[in-house]
């Protein structure tokens, strides 16, 4: 009996051929970081996020040194404010946490990269992305603060702004703002691709940002949606973004290479934290093979589109690949 077939297993016979013939990798260089910068002093646990925890200054020096050693090349600021108000004001001032925490990373490190999320619902009692007026998340008013807050990020040395919040608009007021003051060179990486999902839940126990009403479906996506995926990140292209994301990632996968074929802009993948609990969680109890788990699902998002992964598995990636040469 003479069958014909192909010999799909030849080039899978040997480590050496398949590391050759491999499609897509995750490097180092591929990582921005998440941290949580609070007033509060110390170190301590985030218990829904096991290994990522609350930062004081110092300790966020210390952290920007450990990621350096990692090969880390980025870092995302999140802000736990001391105070919260109507205006978010602590957003955009001065000496807020996400600015004080900026001039602590460049002065322990400049070559670190710094990018800041800009958002105000940490900073508002309502918990919400924009400026409240009744039941209402208003939008064109809330312009104002993101850009101001963005502004200031940058002012405070920020080398990238990354605006999750969704309003309408919000890139073309924080470019404005940005060439306004003179900062035409930094970049804008916009959250074009934000959905209203449930895996942000440890993040909102983080970040004490959960929303004291409602929730966040007036402004972002619903999960059922993709074209309007492309609508999103089409007017964050006409209005100024550098780069564009998608947020999460492994519900999202489709969303990613939509968005990738479709726009020539470098592409984010978010790497939730509701991503990362279950991760942690499963193995924790020894269900799963946690290392395994972690580079399967970074490769999978390389492969599904992503140039750049934001993730909480940023260090413990670091560690395997550095391991593994
Ligand atoms: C703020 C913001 C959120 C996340 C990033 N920026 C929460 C939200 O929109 O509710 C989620 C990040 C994560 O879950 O890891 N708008």
């Amino acid at each position: 009996m003479t069958l014909s077939f192909e010999r799909h297993r030849r080039l899978r016979s040997h480590a050496g051929l398949r590391d050759l013939v491999r499609e897509s990798h995750v490097r180092v260089t591929d990582f921005i970081y998440p941290l949580f910068v609070t007033h509060e002093q110390g170190r301590h646990p985030i218990s829904s996020m096991p290994g990522v925890d609350h930062l004081d200054l110092d300790e966020l020096r210390r952290e920007t040194h450990a990621l350096s050693e990692l090969g880390i090349p980025a870092m995302m600021i999140f802000g736990i404010p001391a105070m919260k108000d109507e205006l978010s004001s602590e957003a955009y001032a001065d000496e807020g946490i996400v600015q004080q925490a900026v001039r602590a990373v460049k002065s322990e490190n400049p070559r670190m990269l710094v990018s800041t999320d800009v958002c105000l619902c940490q900073y508002n009692p309502a918990g919400h992305c924009g400026i409240i007026r009744g039941d209402q998340i208003v939008n064109d008013e809330s312009l104002e603060l993101i850009a101001a807050t963005a502004l200031s990020h940058v002012q405070a040395g920020a080398d990238v702004v990354a605006p999750s919040d969704m309003m309408d608009g919000r890139i073309a007021a924080i470019r404005s703002a940005l060439d306004g003051a003179g900062h035409v060179h930094t970049p804008i990486l916009s959250y074009a691709v934000k959905y209203a999902s449930a895996f942000y839940g440890p993040f909102r126990e983080a970040a004490h940002s959960a929303p004291a009403f409602g929730d966040r479906r007036t402004y972002q996506m619903d999960p059922a949606n993709v074209r309007e995926a492309l609508r999103e990140a089409r007017s964050d292209v006409a209005e100024g973004a550098d780069m564009l994301m998608v947020k999460p990632a492994l519900a999202y996968m489709d969303v990613i290479r939509a968005v990738k074929e479709e726009f020539d802009l470098p592409l984010a993948a978010y790497n939730v934290s509701g991503e990362y609990a279950m991760v942690k969680a499963a193995a924790e109890r020894g269900w799963i093979d946690e290392r395994a788990i972690v580079m399967e699902l970074l490769t999978g998002l390389k492969r599904a589109g992503a140039d750049v992964l934001i993730t909480y598995f940023a260090k413990d990636a670091a560690r395997y690949l550095r391991e593994s040469v």
